[in-house]
């Protein structure tokens, strides 16, 4: 079974997901991890934000992995090509790179099959913009998590603060998140937006564990 959430950025997706395959049991995948990944090669690698052709070419070659600690379906650590880029892919630099990469349509065709490899293996818990419409849209449970610009961008800070990485300057944090919103909404590639039939949860002022039990829920009815 598919359970897809997508939703902006700081909606509370990643810790909502988490939460809920360990529930029920299932994997999780972190598809914006995928995207920051390419972006970091891409940077590493000098190749231009806006090159389509070379930045498919990278995502078509680069070896993403989830490194798992034994019997936890939860990964702990992204490599790609070998290297452990966990944290070096939630820098704010990252942060601007990688929305230009989840752009180009050649990196979201070869991310998207890798994707549906992964997702088609077993029960996942699958985090993403586009999984309810474009990846996954056979998925059991759909739902669209969302919250407001201002809420989400507190939720980062206090994130950034608790990672050590990333800013935690609110007004900075909060320019960027209206800056992704508008850039993911508004793409030609698959946009953000939700499927028509997913469930729209809006987290704003509403404790995580309410909505973990609501998807939760969801789950359970369609299975
Ligand atoms: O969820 P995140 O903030 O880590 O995602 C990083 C970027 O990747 C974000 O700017 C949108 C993009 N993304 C996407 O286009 N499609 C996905 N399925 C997941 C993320």
């Amino acid at each position: 079974m598919i359970v897809a959430i997508d939703g902006p950025s700081g909606a509370g997706k990643s810790t909502v997901a988490k939460a809920v395959a360990r529930t029920l049991g299932f994997s999780c995948l972190d598809t914006g991890a995928m995207y920051r990944a390419i972006a970091w090669l891409a940077c590493a690698q000098g190749i231009s934000l806006d090159d389509n052709e070379a930045l498919g070419e990278l995502a078509q070659r680069a070896q993403i992995a989830f490194e798992h600690e034994a019997g936890d379906p939860l990964p702990r650590r992204v490599l790609i090509d070998g290297q452990d880029v966990t944290e070096a892919i939630r820098t704010a630099e990252i942060d601007r790179a990688v929305s230009p990469v989840s752009a180009a349509p050649a990196v979201r065709e070869a991310l998207v099959a890798q994707q549906q490899r992964i997702g088609r293996a077993g029960n996942y818990v699958v985090e993403g913009r586009d999984i309810g419409t474009v990846v996954f849209p056979e998925a059991a449970v759909k739902v669209f998590l969302t919250a407001s610009p201002e809420e989400r961008a507190h939720r980062r800070v206090r994130q950034n603060v608790d990672r050590g990485i990333g800013s935690i300057d609110y007004d900075e944090v909060l320019a960027d998140i209206i800056r992704r919103d508008d850039y993911d909404s508004h793409r030609a590639t698959s946009p953000l937006k939700p499927a028509s039939d997913a469930h729209e949860l809006d987290s704003t002022g509403l404790y995580i564990e309410q909505i973990i039990s609501q998807i939760c829920d969801l789950a359970h009815q369609a299975s």
